[in-house]
């Protein structure tokens, strides 16, 4: 426990993290992705299973290795996350941090050709939202925690989110810079008390001071 300083402060805590991006096929082989390293989602697992948290790893298609301790089960589009989020459940707490697609396109069976009749229709459908939908559920977590990547008015567009969404909290980064792949970020914690700005800090220290976020609030 904390006073005894032995820094097991989730022990016992299940807690549920989706990381990286989906891949939505176009055919067998085309995709539309978003641009997401899973580095800080990875970071958080990480984070949390050394504070002792029982955690699942929901991970889009990733070059990392699982952190020591996490159990990761790993999906493809978003509609395997939304799937494999929800046989995860029960957890006191879940952390959205994937780069989920918001649309899918309707797939062909096979390759498509190049033609004289130029480049082909995309057709686009959207998504489940996993993060509203978690909100919603009678089994809902008892903390719910969004991520929201933002280029402009970040803090406003990540309060509109929490509400929107439902989420406790929305961990908002900043990435009009060259957060997208990097070793830093820029964040700003919405709760429903308010707003943190943190300094700008590696991915690393972001994902340990959330974890001591999340051990305080459970
Ligand atoms: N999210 C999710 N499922 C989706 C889309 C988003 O669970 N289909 C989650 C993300 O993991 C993140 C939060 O919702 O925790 C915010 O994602 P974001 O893409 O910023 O929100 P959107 O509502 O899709 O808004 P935008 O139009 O800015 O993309
Ligand atoms: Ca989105």
């Amino acid at each position: 426990d904390r006073l005894s300083g032995s820094g097991k402060r989730l022990a016992g805590k299940r807690i549920l993290i989706t990381a990286g991006p989906t891949h939505e096929p176009i055919d067998p082989v085309r995709y539309i992705a978003n641009r997401s390293s899973g580095r800080q989602g990875y970071a958080i697992a990480g984070a949390l299973a050394h504070l002792g948290a029982e955690v699942t790893l929901v991970s889009g298609p990733v070059a990392l290795p699982t952190p020591p301790g996490v159990t990761r089960v790993d999906v493809e589009t978003a509609q395997e996350m939304a799937n494999a989020v929800a046989t995860a459940l029960p957890a006191d707490a879940a952390v959205m941090v994937a780069a989920v697609a918001d649309w899918r396109v309707e797939t062909s069976d096979q390759k498509i050709k190049k033609t004289a009749e130029g480049a082909p229709r995309l057709e686009f459908s959207e998504n489940p939202d996993i993060l509203a939908m978690l909100a919603q559920s009678p089994r809902r977590p008892a903390l719910l925690i969004g991520f929201a990547a933002e280029t402009e008015r970040v803090v406003e567009h990540a309060a509109e989110k929490r509400t929107r969404k439902g989420a406790d909290w929305i961990v908002a980064n900043d990435v009009s810079g060259d957060v997208m792949g990097g070793e830093a970020n820029s964040i700003h914690l919405v709760t429903g008390d308010g707003i943190e700005h943190w300094e700008r800090m590696p991915k690393a220290q972001v994902a340990e001071k959330l974890a001591q976020r999340i051990a305080d609030a459970l």
